[in-house]
């Protein structure tokens, strides 16, 4: 029986590959490191989407389009707005991307990449007492997230944004991708299917880990002891958040991509410190790890660097699964498509394992 469905194909995709041997993360013909800081997020919004809507512009044309998006999911989303933030952030922006209609075309479509950006900057300025800011049509996506935020957006944190969104945009069929496929194999539709994706990514075993990574540097921060700290963790029955991964059994590409970004951050604010820190926790994880749990490689996955680099753009805690769900919107939607293109309803079996009920003679 295959608890967790290890190794089970459930899927030909030509979207990703995930090598958990060697390493290799593979979107689309390209490797992470050809896209990764180099590509901008429409763009590979682009790549993902290439084929699966009949109407896919060019590169600019869909940059403006997602920023058209973004404009019509904030007056759509508008008179939710004052209900929405007595729920978590999370809840909140799922609730709001909830309205959207659940068709399957390109505008379904951008209007679903572009809500999480919108909803995550609304609801966070509604916690604060601050005015929702109306999005720039005319701006980049990961600019224009943090301008609705902060008001203001420097080139340097966007890029870093953008980057973020470009390295999570997809990755093979984790759960929350799995469970878009399902829905999405059912026909319906794009929001519903989407739907799906973001509950399962919410959970701290998938993309819910981010936050939990920035109270584990905390609590290390107050205790002084690292290693202390991560064995008490670990003797109580505890996962170290950041650590581990169903498929690489090496360390995650997508961590040193997001390391990078945060270390090029790091000479321009005050972001250095904090990335030293964390490498010293990252490495006692690491031996803490090897320690107890011998009979698996345990190695750095993207939540480690994703939460260190979501702080330093200035997210806060509580909002990083937003962040993740704003990049990989777009590996959803592509799913979503290439299942209703090329695949049939997914219905697994159980096997009955319950009592039986009593025979009548
Ligand atoms: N800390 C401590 N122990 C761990 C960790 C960890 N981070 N990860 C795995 N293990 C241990 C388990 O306790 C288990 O030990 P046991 O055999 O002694 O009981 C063993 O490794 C195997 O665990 P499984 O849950 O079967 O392994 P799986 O492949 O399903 O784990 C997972 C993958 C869920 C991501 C796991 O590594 C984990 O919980 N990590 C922490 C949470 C996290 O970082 N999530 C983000 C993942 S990346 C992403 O989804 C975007």
């Amino acid at each position: 029986m295959a608890n967790g469905l290890d190794d089970v194909v459930a899927a030909d995709t030509v979207l990703s590959d995930v090598d958990g041997v060697g390493g290799h993360l593979t979107i689309r013909g390209h490797s992470l490191a050809e896209l990764a800081g180099r590509w901008r997020y429409a763009q590979v919004v682009r790549l993902l989407f290439d084929g699966f809507f009949d109407d896919l512009p060019g590169d600019a044309e869909l940059e403006k389009a997602i920023g058209k998006a973004r404009v019509e999911v904030f007056d759509r989303v508008k008179p939710l707005l004052a209900k929405l933030p007595r729920l978590d952030i999370y809840s909140g922006m799922r609730a709001g991307m909830a309205i959207l209609p659940d068709g399957d075309g390109l505008a379904d479509a951008l209007r679903l990449i572009a809500a999480p950006a919108v909803l995550t900057a609304a609801l966070l300025r509604l916690g604060q007492g601050e005015t929702p800011i109306t999005p720039d049509e005319k701006a980049d996506h990961a600019g224009d997230m943090l301008r609705m935020l902060a008001g203001t957006a420097s080139p340097a944190l966007a890029k870093a944004l953008d980057s973020y969104l470009v390295t999570v945009c997809d990755h093979g069929l984790n759960a929350s991708t799995f469970a878009t496929r399902v829905v999405a194999s059912t026909q319906a539709g794009l929001t519903s299917a989407i739907l799906a994706g973001l509950g399962a990514l919410k959970g701290p075993l998938h993309g819910g880990a981010p936050g939990p990574v920035i109270e584990m540097l905390d609590a290390i921060e107050a205790s002084g002891d690292a290693t202390a700290w991560l064995s008490d963790e670990i003797a109580h029955g505890e996962r170290i958040m950041g650590f581990g991964h169903r498929i690489y059994r090496v360390r995650d590409p997508r961590a040193d991509a997001l390391k990078a970004v945060v270390r090029q951050l790091g000479s321009c604010n005050e972001t250095s410190s904090r990335l030293a820190f964390a490498e010293k926790v990252e490495q006692a994880a690491l031996d803490v790890l090897r320690i107890a749990k011998p009979q698996r490689s345990i190695q750095t996955n993207v939540e480690f660097y994703t939460a260190l680099l979501l702080e330093a753009v200035g997210f806060p805690k509580e909002a990083f699964s937003n962040v993740f769900a704003a990049g990989r919107a777009a590996g959803w939607i592509a799913h979503a498509r290439e299942q209703q293109a090329t695949g049939r309803l997914i219905r697994p079996q159980s096997r009955y394992v319950g009592p039986l009920p009593d025979l009548v003679a």
